[in-house]
Formats: C-alpha cells, structure tokens, sequence
C-alpha cells in the first residue's frame, strides 16, 4: 500500500516527506479552511514539495460548476487529481472529465456500490472514508475490503485510497485488505513511528556503548 498524507499543513507536509515515506497528498475545503490561506496558493505550494497525485476538493454542487473548478485546478500542476464528491452531479462531472484526461478522486465513498458507480464514471481514484463509519458504529473497513474485492473480480483499474484514517490499526487494517493507498493525517504517522521497545532499545545500546 502506498502512502499519502491527508493535510494541507505544509509544514507537515515537508516533514513527512522528508522521511521520504509519502508519493501524495490529500487535502479537503475542511482541511484548507484550517491553513487560512489562499486555496490555489496552498495547492500550488503542495505541488512543488511532492511529486506525485495532489487532491483538491471542488465546492460546487452542479455538475457545471464542478467542471468550472476541476479546469481551473487541473491548470495549476499536471500532477493535480481533482477531488468530486459522491453524487448524481458529481458522477456526471467524472465521466466528463476523464474523457478530457482530468484525473478525479471520488470522495465521500460510504459504500461499495457508490464506489462502483464512481469507478465506471471513470474515477482515477475513489476514497471510501473509514473513520467516519466507525465514528457511526459501522466498521469502515468492511467497505474497503468490499470494494477490494469487486474492483479485483471485474478487472477494475480504479485505485483505492483508503480515507478518514484515524489511527495505527486503520493503515494496518487498509493494507491488509489490499487498499492501493492509505492516506494518513500527520499525528497518525507520529504514532506509527513510535514504538516502546524501540525507544529502550536505542537508550539500552548507547548506555552499552558508553560502557565500553
Ligand atoms: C480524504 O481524502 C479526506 O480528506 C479525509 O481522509 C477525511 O478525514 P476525516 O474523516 O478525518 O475528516
């Protein structure tokens, strides 16, 4: 499984891409909003740190304006993947826009089936949201393994990015279930580079060390 970021934070940003882990981001408006910055600019700025799919969310609800937006963004850098959401305006966009080369990630995916839809529209990328359906009492990860599943049995080249990450067992559980990519907050990599018996591990071998 590969590993984006899910942040508009460029600080953040850099950091985990120093460790040389990440191959994309995800952003969203609610994630921009925080950054309190022009949202292009952002975008822009994103494009120059990593060289790989950069998500960028439409605000338009009608298909029109959606395009309007998704030309607009597709302009900034050819590695821009223009974020559509889940909906009869949002599939329409899709299919429009993959026929004119524009890469698309379908987001707010909370079923199998609208991934399918979002897939034959001619998504490049769908993300079904794992939190938000455990925040529910629903196990979010059953949609990825789901939507694994399908995608396989009918040879479907749509990649998915497993999305709304909230911990550790979230990016084990998603590469166990075959998810092509796990997009991570920046505090869940803190937490997955942390381990215990690595911290005494380390102390142990230098006090040896000093021993000597
Ligand atoms: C994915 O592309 C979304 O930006 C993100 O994962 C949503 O996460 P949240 O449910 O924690 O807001």
């Amino acid at each position: 499984m590969k590993l984006f970021i899910d942040t508009a934070n460029i600080d953040e940003i850099k950091e985990i891409n120093q460790w040389g882990v990440i191959c994309g981001v995800t952003t969203n408006p609610s994630l921009i909003a925080k950054e309190g910055r022009d949202f292009k600019e952002v975008v822009k700025e994103i494009t120059s740190i990593v060289d790989g799919p950069i998500s960028a969310e439409v605000i338009s609800l009608d298909t029109n304006g959606m395009l309007k937006e998704a030309r607009e963004l597709a302009k900034i850098h050819p590695n821009i993947v223009v974020k559509i959401p889940m909906n009869k305006e949002g599939l329409k966009a899709v299919k429009i826009l993959s026929q004119e080369g524009i890469k698309t990630n379908v987001t707010l995916i909370f079923s199998p089936t609208q991934a399918l839809l979002a897939a034959r529209a001619g998504a490049t990328y769908v993300s079904p949201f794992v939190g938000r359906l455990d925040d529910i009492s629903n196990e979010g990860l059953y949609i990825v393994e789901d939507i694994v599943q399908i995608f396989k049995l009918h040879n479907i080249k749509t990649q998915i990015i497993a999305a709304s990450i909230r911990n550790p067992i979230h990016v084990l559980d998603a590469a166990k279930a075959g998810a092509h990519i796990g997009t991570i907050p920046y505090n869940v990599f803190i937490q997955m580079i942390k381990h215990p018996l690595t911290d005494i591990g380390i102390e142990k071998f230098l006090e040896d060390w000093n021993s000597l």
